[in-house]
């Protein structure tokens, strides 16, 4: 079971102007679904608030894994990528790496997203970009690396995965 916190970034969101249908989408994904969400936040565009909210979660030790919606393109109030690289630990770039890369066949707009995943602690946070449309697609695309993932980072494995769908 791995325990997944939901950080809305979105100044209409959180001033009620705008129902949070993108942190819906990671809430009825399918991973979410099979796992646990412990934390749900709507929280503004604003650097501070948003570092110090993933550094809060991360540090609680509740959360395995979290994931932010919104704040990831070019726009001037767009800094959720910058909030995250400044309290990780290690960037692990695979992930939205393969974000991009996968999601840039549907749509040239995915290379619009600057988001961002690391590791502080024992917690993995990962950006997705703000629509349901994206969450959802990008969901899919990193959904079956995230258990094994997790299972490092709490220390449960010494021994390289084997990915069952090539033998
Ligand atoms: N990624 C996927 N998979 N699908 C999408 O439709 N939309 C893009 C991009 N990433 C998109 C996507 C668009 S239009 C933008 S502007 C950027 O994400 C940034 O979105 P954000 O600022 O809401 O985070």
């Amino acid at each position: 079971m791995l325990n997944v916190g939901v950080l809305t970034i979105s100044d209409k969101g959180w001033q009620g102007q705008r129902y949070d249908a993108s942190g819906e989408a990671i809430r009825n994904s399918p991973l979410v679904l099979d796992n646990s969400v412990v934390k749900y936040e709507v929280i503004p565009d604003e650097m501070d608030i948003i570092a110090n909210k993933l550094s809060e979660w991360a540090d609680e030790g509740s959360v395995d894994i979290i994931l932010t919606t919104g704040g990831t393109g070019l726009g001037p109030r767009d800094v959720t990528p910058e909030a995250t690289l400044s309290i990780v630990d290690k960037v692990v770039p695979g992930f939205t790496e393969a974000m991009r890369t996968q999601a840039f066949n549907a749509t040239p707009f995915a290379i619009l997203s600057r988001a961002v995943a690391g590791v502080r602690g024992k917690c993995l946070i990962i950006n997705l970009p703000g629509s349901p449309k994206a969450v959802r697609e990008c969901l899919e695309i990193i959904s079956p690396a995230l258990p094994h993932a997790v299972e490092i980072l709490r220390g449960e494995v010494t021994e390289h995965a084997t990915d069952t769908r090539r033998d």
